[in-house]
């Protein structure tokens, strides 16, 4: 099958780090033999892919040569391991996201992809494969942060903080027009909580059609003290930028009465009393350890909590389109070429408010 495979050495990604820009292309299209599916997996052929970050980080800096690149796909089942859960059978639509850009056998920016059955899911039939597509990491992202990590409840378990609090407590989604972001906001509000936000004035309308209350522009000096004063009692927040002093502001917000960040990149220890700083990898809900530029880099531990969390919302998914809906597409054409294009605009920062998707 063809597949978008990387080649950078461990010395032009060391160096790429360094530089934080990235020094030739480090990926290309090869032709590799199609992943053989263990018992508790299927074979996807893939239709759409949609572009994350995550992507260009990878082909810059993370990825071994040799690595499949790419997370979050949607296609058609072509072929069941024996013991694969789901309830599958092959012709039936499927989408999610994969650990992409790590292995030589696994990655979504290919013909074929395989994947535990447990950990797709199955869009419903007036979704297209470009909207499909888009439920991968920004979406796992923010049931990872909101669900597991600050204990929201799930949006299928109904508007649980109006329960808790009798008048909805209040979450800060950091960067809301982020594809994180918009999924945040709409998990949170399933949940019942005021949605108060951040982005640039040009994405307030977006940001509060996926269910924003409140949104500030986060350009302004004094949008953290503006949030405090409407919202005084925020205990829990999202950080869908986690770079710069984003992680600061958001810690400013919660500082009255402490309480938890989650971020998204590794911002330290908070130095504000009462306020953590909890980093997630949206990786670990494939539950199986794995590091970054061994031996020196990174490591995380296989977390099946976030394995079982990862499972329990694609399984709820196809029930809660209505309520948590794919970010606006943006479709690039032109296939292996059209996903190189794609994630060079996302490394260049040419991206606001929308997933890019490209068709296979
Ligand atoms: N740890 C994890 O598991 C994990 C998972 C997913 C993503 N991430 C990381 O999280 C980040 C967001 O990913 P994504 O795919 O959601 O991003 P994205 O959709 O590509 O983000 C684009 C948005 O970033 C916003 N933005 C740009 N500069 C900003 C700034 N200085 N302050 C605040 N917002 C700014 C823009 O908002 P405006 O146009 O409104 O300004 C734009 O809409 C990336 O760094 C990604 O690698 C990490």
């Amino acid at each position: 099958m063809k597949a978008l495979v990387t080649n950078h050495s461990i010395a032009t990604r060391l160096l790429n780090l360094g530089l934080g820009r990235s020094i030739g292309r480090g990926v290309g299209l090869s032709e590799i033999a199609v992943p053989t599916i263990s018992d508790d997996e299927i074979l996807v052929k893939v239709r759409a892919v949609a572009l994350n970050p995550t992507d260009y980080k990878h082909i810059d800096v993370i990825s071994p040569p040799g690595s499949i690149v790419g997370c979050d796909y949607a296609g058609e089942v072509v072929n069941i391991g024996k013991n694969a859960r789901g309830d599958w059978k092959v012709g039936d639509r499927v989408a999610g996201a994969v650990h992409g850009g790590l292995y030589p056998d696994r990655g979504a920016f290919a013909e074929y992809l395989k994947v535990p059955g447990d950990l797709a899911w199955k869009p419903p039939v007036n979704m297209s494969d470009a909207e499909a597509a888009t439920y991968g990491v920004s979406a796992v992202t923010g049931m990872l942060a909101l669900n597991a990590r600050l204990g929201i409840p799930w949006a299928d378990e109904g508007k649980g903080a109006q329960g808790v609090s009798g008048n909805g407590a209040a979450v800060l989604i950091y960067a809301g027009s982020t594809s994180a972001g918009l999924f945040s906001i709409q998990l949170a509000k399933a949940a019942g909580y005021t949605v108060v936000t951040t982005a640039s004035p040009h994405s307030f309308d977006l940001v509060k059609k996926y269910g924003a209350d409140k949104v500030f522009d986060y350009h302004s000096s004094a949008a953290a003290d503006d949030v405090v004063k409407e919202f005084p009692n925020i205990t829990c927040a999202v950080d869908c930028f986690s770079e710069g002093n984003s992680t600061e502001f958001c810690a400013n917000v919660l500082k009255n009465k402490g309480g938890k960040v989650v971020t998204l990149l590794d911002q330290g220890k908070s130095k504000t009393p009462g306020v953590q700083y909890e980093l997630i990898m949206a990786y670990t809900v494939f539950g199986h350890a794995f590091q970054w530029l061994p031996p020196i880099g990174p490591k995380f531990e296989a977390k099946t909590s976030d394995r079982k969390a990862l499972a329990r919302f694609y399984e709820s998914l196809p029930r809660l389109t209505e309520m948590v809906k794919p970010p606006p597409v943006s479709t690039i054409n032109g296939g292996f070429d059209g996903i190189l294009a794609g994630v060079d605009k996302l490394r260049k920062g040419q991206v606001s408010g929308s997933k890019l998707v490209v068709h296979l």
